[in-house]
């Protein structure tokens, strides 16, 4: 077992890996805690309006890499997680967060004798969290977000209040989840490789999730790193189209000193079929 990382290191490791060695061992368990760890990450108002979907199944791994559009992540992975948002489930969290108010301070305390940080707690969770998250079609975002407008002429007031608002908010929480994850497997060397150029509806639909859940952004994981390889392999292409070109050859003679080779290798290989196209 490799010695994790320190944060800097694993912040420094961590790549966007786009071509795996399938047959390097994985193992599961480890990846399980990684997506644990993206549970501590913070998130707004612990709504945690997440779901981190972990698919094993190689076949599974297969119906989906078309739904990347076969991008090489995705064909070479061994497993993934799916990182989802569930905006829909605000009103399941904010009871499940009265119910922990419950637990720690008592459940039928009259208000006259609860604590100032109860009566808070009890509040925010009780009405500032389904004023900001109720919304019929958007309509009533619009209207909250009137109000907002003049009670903000007089003083400073959350803003952020429309259905659109609250995606964003909600895509945040699953972003930095979604980092926590990443670094948490670059730490114990565990390669990544985040992916939102996918068809997220036909996705949802093959893993059973409802309509009104949204992918935030999908993670193709590989236990080494192929770095080197990956770079040898574009550092050919690269080759490959200088030798075919003199024009681009001075192209990436004067961009060589901007991108080190460090940048080369998270170049996509789309990028590469690009330069090909223009030298063929
Ligand atoms: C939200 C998001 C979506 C991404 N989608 C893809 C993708 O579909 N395919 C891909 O190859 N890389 C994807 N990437 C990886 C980026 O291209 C990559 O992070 C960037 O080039 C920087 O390289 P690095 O991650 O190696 O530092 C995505 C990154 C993010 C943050």
């Amino acid at each position: 077992m490799t010695i994790e990382k320190t944060v800097s290191e694993a912040i420094h490791h961590r790549r966007s890996v786009r071509i795996f060695d399938e047959k390097k061992p994985l193992d599961t368990s480890r990846v399980k805690k990684c997506i644990e760890q993206a549970t501590l990450a913070p998130n707004s108002s612990n709504m945690q309006l997440w779901e981190f979907i972990h698919v094993t199944s190689k076949e599974i791994i297969d119906e989906i890499a078309p739904l990347c559009f076969n991008q090489n992540a995705a064909k070479t992975a061994q497993q993934l997680v799916v990182f989802v948002v569930r905006k829909d489930l605000w009103k399941k969290r904010a009871n499940a967060n009265l119910d922990f108010i419950d637990s720690i301070y008592g459940k039928n305390t009259p208000k006259s004798e609860q604590l100032g940080r109860e009566k808070v707690a009890r509040n925010y969770y009780g009405k500032i969290i389904p004023f900001a998250y109720f919304d019929v079609m958007g309509i009533f975002g619009w209207l909250k977000y009137l109000l907002i407008l003049i009670v903000g002429l007089f003083k400073p007031i959350y803003r952020e209040v429309r259905k659109k608002d609250m995606r964003i908010v909600a895509h945040k929480t699953c972003g930095l989840a979604a980092q926590n994850f990443m670094i948490s497997m670059a730490a114990i060397d565990y390669d990544t490789c985040p992916m939102e150029g996918t068809d997220t509806w036909r996705i949802k639909k093959l893993l059973g999730l409802p309509k009104a859940s949204e992918i935030t952004c999908s993670f193709h994981v590989e236990s080494e790193n192929l770095k080197e390889s990956t770079a040898s392999v574009l550092e050919f292409l690269l080759k490959k189209c200088t030798q075919k070109s003199r024009y681009l050859k001075e192209i990436v003679l004067i961009l060589t000193p901007l991108f080190p080779m460090t940048s080369l290798q998270v170049l996509e290989p789309i990028h590469f079929y690009f330069f090909l196209f223009l030298v063929d």
